[in-house]
C-alpha cells in the first residue's frame, strides 16, 4: 500500500478500495514483491479509463507498466481506452506515446495546480 499511498502525496485509499470492490485493480508482482498497480474503470463516458498506474521505483523501465496496460487493454469491454497524467510528468507522457496513445485534450483548473493531459488509444 505504501507504493501507491505515496503517489504525488495524495491519499489514495478511497480510490484503491472502490476499484478493488469493482474488481478493476490489477497488481503486478515480481518474485513475491509488489511491482506495480493499475486501476481502471469501464464506466467513463462508456469508455475504459486508467485512473492509476504506478510501478515500484526500483522496478521501473522493465516493462511492468507496458504489461499492466496490455492487461487492461485485453479486459476492456469497448474499443476506446483513455488515460491521463499531469503536464509536468514527462516520463508518463513518454510512456503513453511509447504505448501507442495519442493526445486527446486536457483539463485545467484542477486542485493539483497543473493541467491534466488526456491520452487515447483505439484498441480495435
Ligand atoms: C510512468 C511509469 C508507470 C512507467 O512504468 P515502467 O514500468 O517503468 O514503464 P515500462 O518499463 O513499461 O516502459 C514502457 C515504455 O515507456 C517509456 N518510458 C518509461 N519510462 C521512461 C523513462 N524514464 N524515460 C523515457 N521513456 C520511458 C519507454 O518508451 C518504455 O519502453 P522501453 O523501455 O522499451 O523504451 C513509472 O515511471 C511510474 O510509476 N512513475 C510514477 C507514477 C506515474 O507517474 N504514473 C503515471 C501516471 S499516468
Amino acid at each position: 500500500m505504501s507504493l501507491v499511498g505515496s503517489l504525488r502525496g495524495q491519499d489514495l485509499t478511497g480510490l484503491i478500495r472502490s476499484h478493488v470492490e469493482r474488481h478493476h485493480l490489477l497488481i503486478a508482482e515480481e518474485e513475491g514483491r509488489l511491482a506495480g498497480v493499475i486501476a481502471y474503470r469501464t464506466d467513463w463516458f462508456q469508455c475504459t479509463f486508467v485512473s492509476l498506474l504506478v510501478v515500484h521505483e526500483k522496478l521501473r523501465r522493465r516493462g511492468v507498466a507496458r504489461a499492466l496496460m496490455k492487461a487492461v487493454e485485453e479486459m476492456s469491454l469497448g474499443p476506446r481506452l483513455f488515460s491521463s497524467t499531469e503536464e509536468t510528468n514527462s516520463v508518463a507522457i513518454r510512456m503513453h506515446t511509447a504505448l501507442g496513445f495519442v493526445p486527446s485534450g486536457h483539463i485545467d483548473n484542477l486542485p493539483q495546480g497543473y493541467r491534466e493531459l488526456f491520452f487515447f488509444k483505439r484498441l480495435r
